[in-house]
Order: C-alpha cells, then structure tokens, then sequence
C-alpha cells in the first residue's frame, strides 16, 4: 500500500535536506553515474511504498525548490509558495535527467519536475541538480559534448586532479563560464543557478492527481519509456487508456504532451491510444515547428516574447537529443519517432 507523506512513521528522520534525502556520495561536485549503478529496468506493478501527499495542496514543495517555497508550519499543511508558482513540467520517467536539466535554463522562471521510480537513479540526478545549483556551470564528466566545451572554454580540469582542488577550481570557473548547451539569446539571467529544477521519487503510474491539480501542467513528456515488450507486460506501459484520463487531467487545455521512442511497435502503441482519446489532438510538423507562435500553447509567463518560438525549438531538440537514451539512439545512429499532442479545452 502507498503511504502518504503526512503519515510518517514515528522516530523517521525529519531533518530538511535539500532535494532527495540520503546522497550516494558525500561530494558536492558533479556526480559519476558509475556510482549509482542499478538495475536496468524497475517493475512500476511492484513498487507499492513510495510516499505521495493526500492532495496536491499539502505537498510540501519547500525540499525541491527552496527558492520558490518555505517549509509548511504545521502537519498536514503544504509548504508556503513564496512567488505563486507551481510545477509545469513533468518529466515522467526522467531517467537521468538530461531533458529537466536542459530545459531549466530555458525557462528560468518555470518550475520542472522529473518523475523517477529507480531510487539510485532518482539519486543521481537529485546530486547533479545540488551540484549545478552550487556551480551553474559544472561540467558533467559523463556527458562527451560537455566536456569537450569546457576543454574548449579551458575550465575543464583532469579527473586525478584531487577532489578538493577540483571543486575549488570548478567554484572558481563556474563564476565565469555560462550555462552550457543554449544558444546566446536563451541564455538566463546572470545569476541563474537551476532553482527551478528538482527530482522526485514517485510511480507515475500511481498518484499524479495527487501530486499535481487539474490543469496544472503545461508540458508533459514521455521520452524513450520503458517499451515492456511482451504481450503480458503491456499493462506495465506509461501510456495508456486509463492513465491518459489522469494525464489530461493534469495538464492544462493547450497543454503538450510530448512522445518519443526508438521503439517502432512503441510508438504504434502510444500514438494509436493517444489519438484514440478525445482530449488530445496530434500536431503536424508544420505545427511542431511553430510551437510557440499560436495561442495558448505558450508556457505561462513568456506568451508573445519574441524568443518564444525560438525557445520552443530548443525544448523539441532537447526531447529528440538531450536525454541519456536520446544520446545513445543517436550514437547508435538508430531511428526515433516522436510526437506532440495538444491537449484540448473540456468539452461544454
Ligand atoms: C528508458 S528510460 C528513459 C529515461 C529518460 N526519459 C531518457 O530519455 O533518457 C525509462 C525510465 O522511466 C523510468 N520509469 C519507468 N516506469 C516508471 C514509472 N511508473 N514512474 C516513474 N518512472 C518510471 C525508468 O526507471 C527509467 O529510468
């Protein structure tokens, strides 16, 4: 059974640590995914302990973004919203978390959530986040592109390096070096220090309504989900009839959801089951491409901004290259397929 987050055993560890609690390593630098090794695949049907808030109202928000919420000040209460914002972006089954962490940058002042059940996975991006809030212009040692910008910008340093004299210098750098990855006219504001950014453990399958109010979302994205290939394993999918009714309820009328696989009988699935849903409408690639320019799809705060199609690009380069499974299938030079659905108003 569930057990819901203002039900905490007696005696449980109350301590506020920012994000996700307990870090697999006790460093504040950049984490190595070599740390955080878990197992491939994790059953969604069989992981029935993770805590979840009675209502969206008492989630206490204040450990994910602390620059945007104070802690409740009493049980049962959620924590205090400083600057009346919520999440607008969940991205479900975050894996790693390279889409969030992109995408950050890009909407500064829009709070984004990746949604992860493997808890060693879930860790790692928890510590990446930490990381990057300590120094916004970290490099991540495992990611190719990263590092070859930095060695290029010269604020890269050798891994012997020791620790210590690595983060210091890194501290040092991270001053002067920008956020990598944007291009110059997305960049955030001086002092952009990935705030808007946080992880949580949690089954999608289970719960989002009580995570999220109606209407809350945005963007929703589903990116290279777990394909659960046999017959008897479908029920295990992240799309389907019954869990795109808690989807649209979640996102908001004009809302996106975003899909991409390089699984072809996957995209078949989600694509036949979404289209079959009377809430969503499919975009074509024309419509993809002008993400931004028509009403009412825009991302709440940047409507009309020049830059908002320009931006909405960067989020569909992000979806189809910026995450770890995204990386591989282009290193493998395999084929994806995606798709963007708006989610459309209730009927009369
Ligand atoms: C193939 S990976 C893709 C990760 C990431 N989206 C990417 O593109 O790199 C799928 C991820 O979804 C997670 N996952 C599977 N079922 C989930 C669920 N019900 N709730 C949350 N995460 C889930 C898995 O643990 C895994 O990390």
């Amino acid at each position: 059974m569930g057990r819901k987050k203002n039900q905490k055993a007696k005696g449980e560890a109350t301590d506020r640590l920012p994000l996700f609690e307990g870090a697999a390593t006790s460093e504040v630098g950049m984490p190595r995914k070599r740390h955080y090794r878990q197992r491939a695949h994790a059953n969604p049907l069989s992981i029935h302990h993770l805590e979840y808030p009675p209502s969206p109202a008492q989630m206490d928000w204040s450990t994910h973004f602390p620059a945007f919420f104070e802690p409740p000040t009493a049980e049962g209460q959620g924590s205090k919203n400083l600057k009346g914002k919520k999440v607008e972006f969940a991205d479900v089954g975050c894996g790693f978390g390279g889409l969030s962490i992109s995408l950050a940058p890009l909407f500064p002042e829009t709070l984004m959530l990746g949604l992860e059940i493997r808890v060693q996975v879930t860790q790692y991006v928890s510590d990446k986040i930490r990381a990057l809030r300590l120094n916004p212009g970290s490099v991540d040692p495992d990611n190719a592109e990263d590092v070859a910008a930095a060695a290029a910008e010269g604020t890269a340093h050798p891994e012997d390096e020791p620790a210590a004299k690595r983060q210091k210098v890194e501290a040092k750098d991270a001053k002067k070096s920008k956020v990598r990855g944007i291009k110059p006219e997305l960049m955030p504001p001086e002092g952009y220090a990935y705030d808007n950014v946080s992880v949580l453990r949690a089954n999608a399958m289970k719960f989002l309504p009580n995570f999220f109010e109606k209407g809350q979302l945005s963007k929703i994205f589903f990116l290279f989900p777990d394909p659960h290939f046999k017959a008897r394993k479908h029920k295990a999918r992240i799309i389907s009839p019954t869990l795109l009714a808690e989807y649209a309820y979640v996102l908001r009328p004009g809302g996106l959801l975003y899909t991409i696989t390089d699984v072809p009988d996957l995209h078949i699935w989600m694509t036949s089951h979404i289209g079959a849903f009377p809430l969503f409408q499919r975009l074509t690639d024309e419509e993809i491409d002008n993400i931004g320019l028509t009403s009412g799809e825009g991302v709440v705060g940047y409507e009309g901004s020049d830059l908002q199609r320009e931006r909405e690009r960067a989020v569909m380069e992000a979806v189809k290259k910026r995450t770890e499974e995204g990386r591989k299938v282009e290193r493998n030079q395999g084929g994806k397929e995606w798709s963007v659905w708006r989610r459309l108003p209730d009927p009369e």
